[in-house]
């Protein structure tokens, strides 16, 4: 059974602090998968630019110093991590970014909103990609472009440290949180099923690449 969006809430309002402690590590390190996504998406100023699942709001960070007079918004399910966001991104010098909560299968703005969209390490996680692919269309402007991330057959670095933070939690008190790590849809996908996914949702065309540990989409509405 999926889990419910109140125990998605819980579990990464519980592993948002550690999530974002390894993250800022990882990405870091990582010089291979954010420089694909940010040369793919191509920030430019005066375009309307959203961080779908924008977690500690690395990306958003990341776009708001690319392109400074863009409209920079970061959506996510977890207060929690909403307010890291907020945190990093007043730390990075950047309190023009919109973080509010929001839903990936349910996206509260208007249809043609955006020029672009980013979405990374979301869409495994959540019970119905297709339904968030559909929303990424719908919330894209014509001629507008998303940029998506996944875990290539989960076996990256970043899967095994957040599985790890998945344990540990558990093995703090998995009963008072209110979920368990068999909770956790593990819905890898591989190029073929993500193309599909968002082939279904409209996107007139789709490019695929395997990126260090990632796989990487780049859609053009
Ligand atoms: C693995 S983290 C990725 C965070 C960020 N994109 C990054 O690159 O670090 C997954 C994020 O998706 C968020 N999330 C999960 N389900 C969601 C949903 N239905 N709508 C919006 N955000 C969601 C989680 O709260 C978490 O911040």
């Amino acid at each position: 059974m999926p889990i419910s969006k109140e125990g998605t809430v819980r579990l990464y309002d519980a592993i948002a602090p550690l999530y974002s402690f390894f993250r800022k590590i990882t990405h870091k390190s990582d010089d291979k998968i954010m420089p694909f996504m940010l040369n793919s998406l191509d920030p430019r100023n005066g375009e309307v630019i959203l961080d779908a699942g924008t977690g500690p709001g690395i990306y958003a960070i990341k776009i708001a110093e690319i392109a400074r007079d863009a409209q920079v918004y970061g959506i996510d399910l977890s207060p929690n991590f909403l307010k890291l966001a907020e945190r990093n991104a007043m730390k990075a010098g950047f309190n023009h970014i919109k973080f509010m909560k929001g839903d990936v299968e349910d996206i509260p703005f208007n249809d043609h909103h955006f020029d672009k969209i980013v979405c990374a390490g979301v869409l495994s996680a959540i019970p119905n990609p297709e339904q968030a692919a559909c929303e990424f269309y719908r919330v894209l402007k014509m001629g507008g472009r998303a940029v998506i991330q996944e875990p290539n057959g989960g076996l990256g670095a970043r899967d095994r440290y957040f599985l790890l933070l998945l344990y540990a939690i558990g093995l703090i008190n998995p009963k008072r949180r209110g979920f368990s790590v068999g909770d956790i849809p593990q819905y890898f996908f591989s190029q073929r099923s993500l193309r599909k996914i968002l082939e279904g949702a409209g996107f007139e065309r789709v490019e695929i690449a395997e990126v260090g540990s990632s796989i990487c989409a780049i859609c053009s509405k």
